[in-house]
C-alpha cells in the first residue's frame, strides 16, 4: 500500500489556513480534522462547520476524527459537512458498533475506527472486517505535544497482521507523536498513513514548503533499507 502522510490541522496555522491548504495540497494525501467535545478528552477543537469550510480549498480526502463521547450525534452532520471518512473512537461505539460503521457508509463515507492507548486490540476485532481505516493512537487523545507510548507497536502489528491474513483492505495509521523518531519503528510495524501534527510536520523550522520536504526527507530517510 501506498504511503499516506496525513496532515492533522489543529496543528496548523488556522489564520492561513488557504494558502497553507494549498501546500499541504501538494505535499500530502489526506487531512485529519480533529473533532472534540471536552468530554471524551479535556480540550476543543475542530468542528464539522470547519470540515465545510475547507471542503472546497482541497481535493484531498479529509478525514473527521470524533473525539465525542455520542459520535451518533455527529456523524451526519459531519458526512453533510463533507469528510470522506469519518473515524470514532472503539471506547465510544461498542453497544452499537455494527449499526454506527453502517450509518457512516450509508451516508457515503469511509469508516475508521480508534483505538485509545488503553484500549487492546480485541475490542475492534469483531468488526474490523468492515473498517476502510483503523488508526492505532500512540498518545492518550486530545493533546499535541505528548510523548511517544512505544507499548502501541505490538496493536499495530496485530492490526497490520490481521488485515494480511484476512486479506483486508483498510489503512492502517498512527495518530500521536509521529515524527522522525518514530517513523521507522511505525513503518515496520505496517503503519500506511501517517498523522502529521506539531511534532511531524507543522513544528519543524522554517516555512511550511520547507517543512513538508524536509517532513518527507526525515521519512525516507528513516525507512530506507540498510545495507
Ligand atoms: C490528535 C492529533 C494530534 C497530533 C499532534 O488526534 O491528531 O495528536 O498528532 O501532533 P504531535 O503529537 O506531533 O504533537
Ligand atoms: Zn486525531
Amino acid at each position: 500500500m501506498k504511503t499516506c502522510f496525513s496532515a492533522s490541522l489543529m496543528c496548523a496555522d488556522w489564520l492561513n489556513m488557504g494558502r497553507d491548504l494549498r501546500i499541504l495540497n501538494q505535499s500530502c494525501q489526506m487531512l485529519h480534522v480533529d473533532i472534540m467535545d471536552g468530554h471524551f478528552c479535556k480540550s476543543l477543537y475542530l468542528s464539522p462547520a470547519f470540515i465545510a469550510s475547507i471542503r472546497n480549498a482541497t481535493d484531498l480526502p479529509i478525514e473527521a476524527h470524533l473525539m465525542v463521547e455520542h459520535p451518533e450525534d455527529f456523524i451526519e452532520e459531519t458526512a453533510r459537512a463533507g469528510a470522506d471518512y469519518i473515524s470514532v473512537h472503539a471506547e465510544t461505539i461498542e453497544r452499537q458498533a455494527f449499526r454506527l460503521i453502517d450509518t457512516i457508509h450509508a451516508l457515503g463515507c469511509m469508516a475508521g475506527v480508534v483505538l485509545s492507548p488503553a484500549t487492546p486490540f480485541s475490542a475492534v476485532e469483531p468488526y474490523l472486517n468492515r473498517l476502510d481505516l483503523v488508526t492505532v493512537m500512540t498518545v492518550d487523545a486530545g493533546f499535541a505535544g505528548q510523548a511517544f507510548l512505544p507499548e502501541m507497536l505490538p496493536k499495530i502489528r496485530q492490526v497490520s497482521q490481521w488485515k494480511r491474513r484476512s486479506g483486508q483492505n483498510y489503512l492502517v495509521q498512527a495518530d500521536g507523536a509521529v515524527n522522525k523518531n518514530t517513523y521507522r519503528a511505525l513503518f515496520q510495524s505496517g503503519v500506511d498513513s501517517y498523522v502529521l501534527g506539531s511534532s511531524g510536520l507543522f513544528g519543524l523550522s522554517g516555512d511550511l514548503p520547507a517543512a513538508c520536504e524536509q517532513m518527507k526527507a526525515e521519512f525516507a530517510a528513516a525507512t530506507r533499507e540498510e545495507g
